[in-house]
């Protein structure tokens, strides 16, 4: 297909196109093919929305029968049956399991929605319009989500200026800056000019801004810092829960307790846009009708999370992520020096950063560029995009891993970095 119809007619917006330019006709399980026939490894995964691999047999099988059977697809949010045994399947099979006691709402079918909401919601419980949020985090990109994401090149987009939130140093930015105590002498010294925020938002591992793997202490002391202080605690799972990290949720970890989180990507299923923002009972003050959106109730993306999650508890894929983790971890912490010592390298379950930083600007973006021309797609992160963000598949196959990694590895030799 001439790439000439998508450059006349689509918006100069587009993005991952220009990185990757050819046309993706099939994809299944790790693999995506082009219109060429030529297949390349999919290490970016639909920016983490499909954990359980594209067209996953287990997850579309259901969907197929759902739609053969004329199940309904689209209900807002009236009751439906496949929402109602999506909710009870969640409910039973992952929260309370986990001893994890949440009001669910469907927030609309993308992550920025589900991030709105959550937002909303936080400000209407407290009162209160500040927010707090970590430098290096990225939480989406409509209005109120987009004041909490960082990343200038983003924020440049928006037009209007960017309130009601203060920006922390993310706990890796200064090692020698204990975070915590610096928000605590912040909320308390009448005169740091901060407005007390409402709500704390946190990603257990910052994704976009880089792969930063936050520490579990810090996450517990997060917790009781919100806790001194009324504040509420509010963790984004969008990209890095659905077992990335090697448990369901990545603050589980930490041992704690958000007051309200938000999923999207991947508990879709199999890339279906689906979103939820979870948060404690008590907190479920919202008026009927209060946050509304047509597309709440799209039933397919219900079949096909509910699916998922069948299918991540049947194949232990939290233990799978583990087992995998570790096979790229290995592999890194073997090679990588072996190309060049300055190379970066951090990661936890199934998400792996390589850092550039130390080296000249661009050369992660021409690090994914090799790694496409040897057949294996994989999108960059951090600031000045000086990252190559690992994020395959939890159900690739370990021979298909090593061949990924090896490519990997081969794009990075070839550049000859000094
Ligand atoms: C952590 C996190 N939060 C929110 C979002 C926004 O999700 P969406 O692109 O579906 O609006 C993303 C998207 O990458 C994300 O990674």
């Amino acid at each position: 297909m001439n790439h000439r119809v998508f450059e006349e007619y689509e918006s100069e917006v587009r993005s991952y196109c220009r990185k990757f330019p050819t046309v993706f006709v099939k994809a299944k399980g790790a693999v995506l093919t082009d219109e060429n026939g030529a297949d390349y490894i999919d290490f970016f995964c639909g920016a983490g929305s499909c954990n359980y691999g594209h067209n996953n047999d287990f997850i579309k099988a259901r969907v197929v029968e759902y739609l053969q059977n004329d199940g309904i697809v689209h209900s807002l949010d009236m009751y439906a049956q496949a929402k109602g045994e999506f909710l009870d399947y969640f409910e039973n099979g992952v929260l309370k399991p986990r001893g994890l006691d949440y009001k669910i709402m469907f927030p609309g079918p993308t992550g920025t929605n589900a991030v709105e909401a959550a937002l909303k919601l936080a400000r209407k419980v407290t009162g209160r319009s500040n927010v707090f949020a970590l430098m290096g985090c990225f939480h989406g990109m409509s209005l109120g989500s987009m004041a909490l994401t960082t990343d200038a090149a983003s924020r440049k987009g928006c037009g209007v200026p960017l309130a009601n939130v203060t920006h922390i140093p993310a706990p890796y930015m200064f090692p020698q800056l204990d975070t915590i105590d610096y928000m605590e002498t912040i909320l308390t010294d009448d005169h740091s000019g901060v407005e007390k925020p409402a709500a704390l938002f946190v990603e257990a591992v910052q994704a976009e801004g880089g792969v930063y793997v936050l520490e579990d202490e810090w996450l517990r002391r997060a917790r009781a810092l919100c806790d001194r202080h009324g504040i509420l605690l509010a963790l984004d799972e969008i990209q890095v829960g659905c077992c990335r990290t090697g448990a369901f949720f990545a603050f589980e970890r930490a041992g704690i307790k958000p007051d309200i989180f938000v999923m999207a990507k991947s508990i879709g299923g199999m890339g279906f846009p689906f979103a939820l923002t979870l948060f404690k009972p008590e907190l479920d003050i919202w008026s009927p009708g209060e946050h509304n959106g047509t597309f709440r109730g799209f039933q397919p993306a219900m079949v096909a999370a509910k699916a998922a999650l069948e299918y991540m508890l049947k194949y232990d894929v939290e233990a799978e992520t583990r087992r995998k983790g570790a096979i790229i971890e290995a592999y890194l912490r073997e090679n990588l020096p072996k190309i060049n010592g300055k190379l970066g390298c951090r990661g936890i379950g199934m998400i792996w950063g390589i850092d550039f930083a130390a080296f000249p600007e661009g050369s992660a973006r021409r690090a994914s560029k090799n790694c496409f021309e040897r057949g294996l797609v994989i999108e960059l992160a951090g600031r000045g995009d000086c990252v190559l963000k690992l994020m395959p598949p939890l159900t690739i196959s370990d021979d298909m891993l090593v061949t990924g990694l090896g490519r990997i590895t081969d794009a990075i030799k070839s550049m000859n970095l000094e």
